[in-house]
């Protein structure tokens, strides 16, 4: 496959194409280089019914053949474009309803009926894409040459004991998504609320009642590690909150699994749908395998319609409760985080216009993502692999992939105490 990437644009509107992400945008081919989240292994019966997949504006289908090889392929027939989400599966491929073309999950044509020459079928051969399954996810390279190694993440090597995965629709454009996760003041006021649990209610306390913390970033060899320091009063201690953005549009953070102590992330992936949808991905690891899965599914189900939609819809300001913002829920949206960043960021438009906004202090890791972003993009167009991409096996590890809430001496810096994490092997081991 040969890539028609132009090299990204300078000049006041710097940053806006990360937002456009269709095949041969320069935003787009860098998200193509990195494995990404497409569809839910439970979306796919065991008989391999196909599946419709839209991503980054490419319309595919997702189906599993009759040897259980797992294909993600054009969604138009090579022959005349009929719909091949209405295939069958048979013959060891998926076979076209119209004139019976039938296409292996590496997109080659088996079988051409009707055409008189057996060679013929040798000559074409429909966009395909490499897929791998790991945490409940279909994940798939869209990308030009030889995948990348699937990166090894901690919160992807669980199992279904340690890891809870779910996905949400969201109305916008990814990048607006993704940088929600890495704008740490947000937690203070968007979810505030008072959590049944006292536990961690007590936990998240400190974030409600300190809404200016310290902020610093560092970058990594995956993205940005961000550092949120809080003052805990009357103590000679800070809450040290260390969290991470992952290139190009996943982060990794401390979350649900917060209240089973060190030893747990949350990762989230906002995949592009197209231009003005997305999905956000949420991938939540313990590694004590004691994540109340019970709690989660009905906390998340309560929110959810069809699937993998929220029933809360912007034409009547997302049922917010204004008698329970008085002392329960910040914003009025129930408990559910998800939901909190979800409805906030389809508030900033289809589409968040990047001239419209004003930066402050509290958005270094905004500004300096973007800027990675596009330093990323433009090395693809220079035809090199971007930061994050792993190929040598002996750096697929993710020790330095430090999410930890802690308290921590006041004397002591945050970069000393990372490191000290990042140094241990067992902060993700899992039990
Ligand atoms: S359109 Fe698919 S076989 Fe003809
Ligand atoms: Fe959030």
């Amino acid at each position: 496959m040969t890539t028609t990437t132009s090299a990204p644009p300078r000049g006041a509107q710097r940053y806006q194409y990360l937002t456009q992400t269709n095949s041969g945008t320069p935003a787009g081919e860098l998200l193509r280089r990195y494995w990404q989240p497409v569809a839910p292994v439970d979306t796919l019966a065991p008989d391999g019914s196909p599946k419709t997949v839209r991503i980054m504006g490419e319309d595919l289908v997702l189906f599993r053949d009759d040897q259980g090889a797992v294909g993600l392929i054009d969604r138009k027939c090579a022959h005349r474009c009929a719909d091949l989400a209405l295939g069958r599966i048979e013959d060891g491929g998926i076979r076209c309803p119209y004139h019976g073309w039938l296409f292996g999950v590496d997109g080659r044509c088996l079988d051409q009926p009707a055409e008189a020459s057996p060679d013929a079928k040798h000559r074409i051969r429909t966009k395909s894409y490499p897929v791998h399954e790991a945490a409940g996810a279909f994940w798939a390279y869209m990308g030009p040459g030889e995948p990348p190694l699937f990166p090894n993440y901690p919160a992807l090597l669980g199992g279904k004991a340690h890891c809870y995965t779910t996905r949400w629709l969201g109305n916008c454009n990814w990048l607006q998504a993704s940088e929600g996760n890495i704008d740490p003041v947000h937690t203070s006021y968007l979810h505030q609320i008072e959590l049944a649990d006292a536990n961690m209610n007590a936990r998240w306390g400190v974030f409600a009642n300190q809404a200016r913390p310290e902020l610093s970033i560092e970058e990594t060899r995956f993205g940005i590690r961000l550092y949120t320091k809080r003052v805990i009063q009357g103590e000679n201690r800070n809450s040290l909150r260390i969290t991470n953005f992952v290139m190009p549009n996943a982060c990794a953070v401390g979350g649900f699994e917060g209240y089973l102590g060190e030893g747990g992330l949350t990762m989230l992936w906002d995949v592009p749908i197209d231009d003005t949808h997305h999905w956000r991905w949420e991938f939540i690891f313990h590694r004590s395998g004691q994540l109340d899965m019970d709690a989660l599914k009905k906390q998340y189900e309560s929110e959810k319609v069809d699937g993998d939609r929220m029933w809360r819809t912007e034409s009547d300001l997302y049922a917010q409760d204004r008698s329970s913002m008085e002392n329960k829920a910040y914003v009025g949206l129930g408990e559910c985080f998800s939901v909190h960043d979800i409805v906030i960021t389809q508030s900033q438009g289809a589409i968040h216009q990047q001239t419209d906004e004003h930066l402050s202090s509290s958005d270094i890791a905004i500004v300096r993502a973007r800027r990675m972003l596009d330093e990323a993009a433009q090395a693809v167009a220079a035809n090199q692999d971007p930061r994050g991409v792993i190929r040598d096996p002996a750096k697929n590890h993710f020790h330095d992939m430090v999410v930890i809430t802690a308290e921590v001496d006041k004397e002591e810096s945050e970069i000393a105490f990372c490191e000290r994490q990042a140094r241990r092997t067992d902060l993700y081991e899992r039990s």
